[in-house]
């Protein structure tokens, strides 16, 4: 018996099919440029060392490969996996420049690595498109070296009452915005439902000491629009 959610990881083939040519583009307008302060915390609260070998988990277009090796100085390496071919294409030309990455295709449920590879897992903006959360962490667990860490950047809960319903309030426009960047209003729709439905951050810490992590914690971000949490593979 698979634990797959087919239907999801059509749901998400499609939106991301749709979008794979102004991702990069709506990214900045939707956030107003903010994603990428976000993910130079991630970078920030990761500290890679020189020689690290991260995964970078629904890479996308490869934003955090490019902070990682910035951060490492071009001294380390780099798995990006995605199971959106489109999605990857755009970062291999986007990142054409750099030549210690390796991109790969594949779901985060179910990964094509030996046990105890990588030092450092990385997803952002991804985990709430897993078709199976537990499962994809725990083969985060299962890839990851002794020593080695997960973290993971993803929109959160807002803990300000005021700011929630200013924030929820804004998300509504975001559906028109895609309608009128890509030409079409329901991936963005679809992003807003992963967001209302993605765990709290309790919650989520939860699954990942469940799934054999250590030391689990997170930071907010802008109030819990996002936040990142991190653990260790003891
Ligand atoms: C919002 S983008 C994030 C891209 C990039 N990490 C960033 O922060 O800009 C989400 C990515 O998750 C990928 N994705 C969808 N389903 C997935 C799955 N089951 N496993 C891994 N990645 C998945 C999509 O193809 C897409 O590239």
């Amino acid at each position: 018996m698979t634990n797959i959610n087919q239907s999801k990881i059509k749901k998400a083939t499609k939106v991301f099919n749709s979008v794979f040519n102004k991702y990069d583009i709506m990214n900045d307008l939707m956030s107003l440029g903010i994603h990428r302060l976000w993910k130079q915390r991630l970078i920030e609260w990761m500290n890679p060392r020189k020689n690290d070998h991260l995964i970078d988990m629904a890479s996308g277009t490869g934003d955090i490969a490019r902070l990682f090796l910035k951060r490492v100085k071009n001294q380390g390496k780099v798995t990006c996996v995605d199971p959106n071919k489109f999605m990857i294409e755009k970062g291999k030309i986007k990142l054409g420049d750099l030549n210690n990455i390796r991109w790969h295709l594949s779901g985060a449920e179910k990964l094509p690595f030996k046990d105890n590879t990588f030092d450092i897992y990385s997803v952002s903006f991804g985990v709430r498109n897993f078709s199976n959360t537990k499962m994809a962490i725990k083969e985060a667990h299962r890839v990851l070296k002794r020593g080695g860490r997960f973290i993971c950047l993803e929109f959160s809960k807002v803990e300000n009452e005021m700011l929630d319903k200013l924030y929820k309030k804004y998300s509504k426009t975001i559906p028109i915005l895609g309608k009128y960047i890509v030409g079409d209003a329901e991936p963005y729709d679809y992003l807003i439902k992963t967001i209302n439905e993605f765990y709290d951050q309790n919650t989520f810490k939860k699954i990942i000491e469940d799934s054999g992590f250590s030391n689990v914690g997170y930071r907010n971000i802008s109030n819990g629009i996002v936040a990142i949490h991190s653990a260790w593979k003891i």
